[in-house]
């Protein structure tokens, strides 16, 4: 029985239609001028950059974070792809985003307003948020855990998730935070593959208002002999009955609660590391992107406040991501408690209770900047305008996008809906469209809300000390209007500095498809003007809702069942979640295809095996996979399948028969 191995890693050019259509686009929004007086930053900044990169990111780290210790160079990039920033500086993440401000007399602003999927509510000054996380550091050391040492999170969207992650980042040891809606296979994985010793979870979380349990998946993801993990803290949460091992299990209550709130931060090196977090890529084993502090925290810090325009005295800041992905990290847990602002944490979904919950936040904690992925915009567009005008939207004035190409009819929903108030604010909130990666640590392409005529659909521009280009096969950078790679030629404060474990797949990874430049796996294209369109993955890396998935690793979790022999995932266009995961599958010579059983247990295996946001939404039984001589699968003509076209050139197939016996079957 032929099984076929997972992961091939061939990129596709970007198709050239894709461009056409976007070239339309010629509306623009300049900043109106009583918000470009105010703005935070001018369009100074990108000459200062252009003059000289690592001097504009020294005065950054200087200007926006505290150092224990100075550093006496901006950037060694001597023995490239890994980049050193702020050599010899020590900088602790936790003290920036918490004592200072107490220090500096801020210690009562609101640091979180905490909003509960059942609808409880708790607030955190700067003072408390402190205080808490000088607990939890205290507490985590009495469990042994030492700098250095990997501390894995499985927490729902609460306030004790960003405790966690402070309180590791005091303390010196590298968080890994795992997704709350992964499952406890692939849990175990990363906590194996980053020997986490300790493990900070929850009794239960809240999906769509109702509670569920978290913990079981801790218990069964530390079921097998020689995982590394000796304590598990337990926040709880819903009242979740929950099994208990003596001596390994903790209450949140009884450790972090009865912990001492005197505790000092040092200083840690510059690039010590602050975290892992695994994300998808295009073989089956997620990849643990590790990011580093000095830099980390500059770039989060100053692309804060520049994108969104941020005036930590006034604004509310409210960014939807969970704390389980890169957005959650860096623009919920760092940078906005790094530049003392003040922000919404939300920890439901939103249609929870009803439909208009995110819009009664927004007025009830006057919420200003809110930034959030095109696949919610698209959601709150089908639910229709009528909602969202329900609330009192005027006290918003930037709103940021992030996650997934955002189409401009989305873009203007965002606009004249979310933006104007429903029409009642005559000057729109400006929308910044965010670009950028688990890797890339931070935002690298978008407008300055207060400088850039922002244009619909379109990321625009890099940010100040941000190099980032579209080129061609061979590398070289393609003229405006032309299409192909996105590739970043300089390196960047909050760049990935490994992959946990892997050097040689960093290298393999990012850095040889083209020489001495990072190849993001976005194909892109210039428009007349210069500025950049985001077309999409050009590798096999879905974006579903913006959620990043691997079609090798569904693959993998497909064929891991015993009924499939061979199995083929692409990622087909979807009104609402920007790509949706079909699946076409083989099924073994003695199983039975009983149609919608055999369908609703593989996708329950795969949410097993992945997590329920992997489940494909289709999965198609063929007899057969289109294949070249060379036995790669042509994942383009299964996606014209998906996608309901005319099958696109199939002359390199080794069977020129396969894509009729696959229409025929599923005809049937
Ligand atoms: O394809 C790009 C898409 O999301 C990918 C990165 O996914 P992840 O590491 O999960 O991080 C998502 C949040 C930063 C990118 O390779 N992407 C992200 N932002 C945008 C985007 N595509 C188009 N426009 C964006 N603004």
């Amino acid at each position: 029985m032929s099984q076929q191995t997972p992961g091939t890693t061939a990129t596709q050019a970007p198709q050239g239609d894709a461009f056409e259509n976007l070239s339309q686009e010629n509306r623009r929004f300049a900043p109106s001028a009583g918000f470009a007086a105010n703005a935070v930053v001018t369009s100074a900044d990108y000459a200062e950059a252009d003059a000289d990169r690592p001097a504009f990111w020294a005065k950054q780290a200087r200007e926006l974070l505290s150092w224990s210790k100075d550093f006496t160079q901006a950037l060694d990039w001597s023995n490239p792809p890994f980049a050193k920033w702020f050599v010899g500086g020590e900088v602790n993440a936790a003290y920036n985003a918490l004592d200072r401000h107490v220090e500096a007399g801020n210690g009562d602003r609101v640091a979180i307003y905490f909003e509960g999927e059942p609808g409880d509510t708790r607030t955190y000054t700067y003072a408390q948020l402190t205080e808490e996380v000088k607990k939890a550091a205290n507490a985590f050391e009495s469990l042994g855990v030492a700098k250095g040492d990997r501390v894995a999170v499985y927490l729902p969207m609460i306030p004790e998730a960003v405790i966690t992650l402070l309180a590791c980042a005091r303390i010196g040891a590298i968080h890994s935070v795992v997704f709350g809606g992964f499952s406890a296979e692939a849990l175990r994985s990363r906590i194996d593959d980053a020997e986490a010793k300790l493990v900070v979870t929850a009794d239960g979380t809240y999906r769509r208002g109702k509670p569920s349990a978290l913990k079981p998946a801790v218990d069964e993801a530390l079921a097998h002999d020689g995982h590394t993990v000796q304590n598990v803290v337990v926040v709880k949460r819903n009242g979740q009955d929950v099994d208990w091992h003596e001596g390994r299990d903790h209450w949140w209550a009884d450790t972090v609660g009865a912990a001492s709130a005197e505790h000092t931060a040092v200083g840690h090196d510059s690039e010590h590391p602050l975290f892992i977090l695994y994300t998808s890529g295009t073989t089956g084993k997620p990849k643990g992107i590790l990011h580093t502090t000095g830099g980390y925290l500059t770039q989060g810090a100053y692309t804060h406040k520049a994108v969104f325009d941020l005036h930590p005295e006034t604004d509310v800041y409210w960014c939807t991501a969970d704390v389980g992905w890169i957005t959650g990290h860096s623009y919920v847990a760092y940078a906005p408690l790094i530049n003392g602002a003040t922000q919404v944490m939300y920890e439901g979904t939103p249609d929870s209770p009803h439909q208009g919950r995110w819009w009664e936040i927004v007025e009830k904690y006057k919420v200003s900047i809110l930034y959030t992925a095109p696949t919610a915009i698209r959601t709150f567009m089908k639910w229709g305008k009528e909602i969202p005008a329900k609330s009192d939207l005027s006290s918003i004035r930037v709103l940021g996008s992030v996650g997934e190409p955002i189409n401009p009819e989305a873009w203007m929903w965002y606009r004249e809906v979310i933006g104007a108030d429903s029409g009642r604010k005559s000057i729109p909130a400006p929308i910044v469209d965010t670009w950028w990666q688990t890797e890339t640590g931070a935002q690298m392409i978008a407008p300055l809300p207060g400088v850039t005529a922002t244009k619909p659909g379109s990321a625009q521009v890099p940010l100040p000390g941000i190099a980032v280009d579209v080129v061609d096969e061979l590398g070289e950078s393609v003229p405006n209007g032309s299409g192909g790679y996105l590739v970043i030629r300089e390196p960047w404060p909050a760049m990935l500095r490994g992959i946990w474990g892997d050097p040689e797949r960093f290298k393999e990874t990012y850095w040889s498809r083209f020489e001495t430049m990072y190849f993001a796996g976005d194909g892109a294209k210039k428009d007349e003007d210069g500025d950049i369109w985001l077309l999409g993955r050009v590798d096999d890396v879905m974006n579903v809702s913006g959620h990043r998935l691997s079609t090798a690793e569904i693959e993998s979790a497909l064929v891991s069942h015993p009924a499939v022999a061979e199995a083929a995932v692409v990622g087909a266009a979807d009104e609402t979640t920007g790509q949706a995961v079909v699946a076409f599958v083989i099924l073994r010579g003695d199983a039975v295809d009983s149609g919608d059983a055999i369908v609703a247990e593989l996708r329950n295996h795969v949410g097993k095996e992945i997590g329920p946001i992997a489940k494909p939404k289709t999965i198609l039984v063929v007899p057969e996979l289109p294949k070249t001589r060379s036995g790669k699968i042509m994942r383009r003509l299964l996606k014209d399948v998906a996608e309901g076209r005319e099958v696109g050139d199939a002359t390199t197939l080794a069977d020129n028969t396969v894509m009729a016996q696959i229409a025929h079957s599923l005809k049937k």
